[in-house]
């Protein structure tokens, strides 16, 4: 009934909730599978591109294990090294790594780059994230909020997103939570919420799915019976390092703290984060930030206090990447 062979992974709004559940239950099952010792390789002999024209840790790691765990190889090719952007196209590119690759995961800048190179490939394309879109860290999102929401299916699951609703990762939880007929609130600065266009798009999906979109700048409002919190970064890879100096004043009060995680008046509720997260002094971004901005000593978008605290369900989160993405791999290429 689910076929999703050799599709495209680029973003959400191009799957229907039944495609999206189906990949969240093959991911369950492939998860149950590696932790019980009986997972069968499905990807035996298939060969992989991962290009990054930006930096990671999760992705990376998950897309090469991944694709070991069920019999692939993997080639990455990192941000320098490749002629990919300044002395080939992307058109020329996918029709090159099409005739080598069965499948590319792109990570970079423009949504336009990454639907060039699913036009022209010839082979299933997932995107790693974009400037606009984060694809695959939403399906692992609504795995962990599955596993952890006490028996709710995720149209029974309230969330607030809080800080920069306007990057890849407000852009697709909203698309998620608006496929799955969930409960989101965007909670940021009014300058800082999602583009139009995409709003319009998710209340009309919401009034098929019953979904419900709330923007909001009141963080009270917006975390009022929450099941969970999330946040990312105020400024993401790629955007200009002054930035910082614009936001942090704006984006202060949107800081997941335990005061907020009280605010909420869900005992039972859950901090989320995509990951990387800047909270206190231990990368060198955070010195430089805490440095600069004493009042963010304690943490950036989240204080150390709450990543540390018994409500953080960070690090599954980060684990369901790999379980997710080899979901979204075996769906679309494996036999
Ligand atoms: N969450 C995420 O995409 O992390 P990386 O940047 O480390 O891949
Ligand atoms: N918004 C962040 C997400 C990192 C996974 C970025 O694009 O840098």
């Amino acid at each position: 009934a689910f076929n999703l062979r050799n599709r495209n992974f680029l973003k959400l709004l191009d799957f229907t909730p039944r495609e999206i559940q189906h990949l969240l239950e093959l991911s369950a099952d492939l998860k149950k599978a590696k932790y019980n010792g009986y997972e069968q390789p499905r990807l035996t002999g298939k060969n992989i591109a991962l290009i990054f024209e930006k930096t990671s840790t999760r992705t990376r790691c998950a897309f090469e294990v991944a694709a070991f765990d069920q019999g692939a190889k993997v080639t990455y090719l990192g941000p320098s090294g490749s002629q990919i952007g300044h002395k080939e196209s992307m058109k020329d590119t996918a029709r090159v790594l099409g005739r080598m690759y069965d499948g590319i995961e792109y990570r970079g800048f423009g949504q336009t780059i990454v639907e060039e190179l699913g036009q022209y490939a010839g082979v299933p394309v997932w995107n790693g994230l974009t400037t606009e879109f984060h694809p695959t860290q939403i399906l692992a999102d609504f795995l962990t909020m599955q596993e952890h929401g006490r028996g709710k299916a995720l149209n029974e699951i309230s969330f607030a997103y809080l800080g920069d609703a306007q990057n890849n990762m407000g852009n697709s939880l909203m698309v998620g939570a608006a496929k799955m007929g969930m409960d989101i609130r965007l909670v940021a600065p009014k300058a800082f919420w999602p583009e139009e266009v995409l709003v319009t798009q998710c209340l009309e999906i919401a009034k098929e799915t019953g979904a419900k979109i709330t923007l909001t700048e009141s963080v009270q409002e917006g975390v009022q019976g929450c099941d969970f919190l999330y946040t990312d970064v105020w400024v993401s890879m790629g955007e200009a390092k002054e930035a910082w100096a614009e936001r942090i004043n704006l984006m202060l009060p949107y800081q997941v703290n335990m005061e907020m995680i009280k605010a909420t008046g869900n005992p039972q509720t859950k901090f989320m984060h995509c990951l990387p997260a800047f909270h206190g002094e231990d990368t060198t971004v955070g010195k430089g930030l805490a440095k600069e901005y004493p009042m963010l000593a304690e943490g950036v978008e989240v204080t150390n206090e709450v990543i540390e605290s018994k409500y953080s369900i960070v690090f599954d989160e980060a684990e369901n990447r790999m379980h997710t993405i080899k979901a979204i791999m075996v769906a679309t290429l494996g036999c």
